[in-house]
């Protein structure tokens, strides 16, 4: 009904001036007019503009006077003859009513406010706000002066009404043509083919989403890292255990029994099982002997090596106690060059915060080799960190229970113009690497980086509880632009 009142009426008309008066003369919803406008104005049918138009519309204060009468001509209604009382016509109205009516009639000269009495001063009142809010309601204009003081009433409040001024378009018809998107059979069979027009392909069109399996920031982070070691020639180390003993965790990385770290305030210890079954008997002796006595031109710890403490399950701390595990292994055999990386999760005890969960992930890469020393640390470190677009690094002296030298890694960052912490590094101490039976001249340098910050950094995601955790929106992990990590190298 409304395509045909709009069709019909531009086949024989210039224009329709105003959508919305077209639509009440007719009868017809707004809503609906603008509907059908906007489709034609799609195929082009019609062209439409907009016009915005600016109506008053009552406040409900307003649509109460409409039936009540406004309340100075209610107040002089309710005077007699004689006068009356303040209180006795507060009463009689109510005190708003009251109000409101003393001070316009007042204004009006209608009443004359004696000390104890109210009398009128005219015996009859038109009441022009209620008929001029009458005319409003029948959406009928009013002269600017009585808009202004109604307004300044409270009794109307513009209100900005969107219509569209429409004319025919290129494509006009007075009655819209049945485009066809299929061909069909019967099309072929009946010879309608000849006939029929087709819709127009729409090329800019978008394809309807695909619902498939998405990968998280975090996954596509970690596959490119990947990647990177790979061309490095690094192999990856298997990282499949959450739960790990004391002794890998700590012990074997020569990390004191007192240490703070190994405190329950810092990390997760297990209650079920509480410790490990099997420990390489010959090892862990020398690793007790080590941290109570050195050896290595160390002088160890001095303190009591308690085996208990060893034996405790934790979920690791850092994916360093698996570079220990396999150290161990690849010294249990004739010696042969390494490189090494992981990349998996890693629990700590924490504080939760915009950039701390109690897990997160670890990458972790380590060479072993003869004769490596700290340049060569700086070199791997300024190949890997190039390759994730970090060209500009500085490192500063740190301390680890099983580096030495250890340094931190900050790379200057463009966007925030400043530098960041970006990992940690080190040689390992030969207190950890001697007795795992490693040659003497070997050397292992290492470094690690959590894949969470470089991952909010890439994708812009400044509070961690948005990349990981119940809190996370799916909506980010169904739509996320891959990771071009790794791709351009320059
Ligand atoms: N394990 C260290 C950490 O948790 C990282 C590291 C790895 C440091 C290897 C030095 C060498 O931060």
């Amino acid at each position: 009904m409304a395509e045909e009142a709009v069709l019909g009426y531009l086949e024989n008309n210039d224009q329709i001036i105003d959508s919305g008066e077209f639509a009440s003369q007719r009868g017809i919803d707004h809503n609906e007019i603008v509907n059908t406008i906007k489709s034609l104005h799609g195929f082009r049918y019609v062209d439409a503009e907009d016009i915005k138009r600016e109506t008053w519309v009552l406040t409900d204060e307003g649509n109460t006077y409409t039936t009540m009468g406004s309340p100075e001509a209610q107040l002089i209604l309710a005077i007699p003859p004689q006068g009356i009382s303040r209180e006795q016509l507060q009463k009689m109205l109510g005190p708003s009513v009251f109000k409101i009516g003393c001070a316009q009639a007042a204004k009006n000269k209608w009443v004359e406010m004696g000390k104890h009495l109210i009398s009128k001063k005219v015996q009859h009142v038109e009441d022009r706000v209620k008929n001029l809010l009458l005319l409003i309601q029948q959406g009928q204009g009013i002269g600017p002066d009585d808009i202004k003081a109604l307004k300044a009433r409270k009794l109307i409040v513009p209100q900005t009404w969107k219509c569209y001024s429409v004319k025919k378009g290129p494509n006009f018809a007075p009655k819209r043509k049945k485009v066809v998107t299929d061909l069909t059979r019967d099309n072929f069979q009946s010879g309608e083919w000849k006939e029929i027009e087709f819709k127009e392909y729409n090329y800019s069109a978008k394809g309807q989403p695909l619902e498939g399996g998405s990968l998280h920031p975090l996954l596509k982070v970690r596959c490119q890292i990947k990647q990177i070691f790979h061309c490095m020639g690094f192999e990856e180390m298997p990282t499949n255990n959450y739960v790990e003993s004391s002794f890998w965790n700590f012990d074997s990385l020569f990390q004191p029994q007192q240490h703070p770290a190994r405190d329950s305030h810092d990390t997760f210890f297990l209650e079920a099982p509480s410790t490990t079954k099997k420990l390489p008997e010959d090892y862990v002796q020398r690793v007790k002997k080590v941290h109570e006595f050195g050896g290595y031109e160390s002088r160890g710890y001095t303190y009591d090596w308690k085996r208990e403490e060893a034996n405790k399950n934790l979920l690791r701390t850092h994916t360093t106690a698996v570079s220990s595990r396999m150290l161990y292994q690849l010294a249990q055999k004739p010696f042969v060059p390494k490189k090494y990386f992981s990349i998996d999760r890693v629990f700590r005890n924490e504080a939760v915060d915009r950039t701390h969960l109690a897990e997160f992930h670890q990458i972790e890469g380590l060479v072993c080799d003869r004769g490596l020393t700290l340049c060569d640390l700086i070199g791997v470190l300024h190949d890997f960190f190039s390759r994730l677009g970090m060209t500009k690094l500085k490192f500063k002296p740190a301390y680890n229970p099983y580096t030495e030298p250890s340094m931190e890694i900050f790379s200057y960052h463009e966007g925030f113009k400043k530098w960041v912490e970006v990992g940690n590094s080190g040689m390992f101490r030969p207190e950890m690497l001697r007795p795992m039976g490693l040659p003497e001249d070997v050397q292992v340098i290492a470094w690690g980086l959590s894949l969470e910050r470089p991952t909010m950094i890439m994708y812009g995601i400044d509070n961690i509880r948005d990349l990981f955790g119940h809190k996370v929106d799916l909506g980010l992990i169904k739509k996320n632009s891959i990771c071009r990590l790794g791709i351009e190298v320059k």
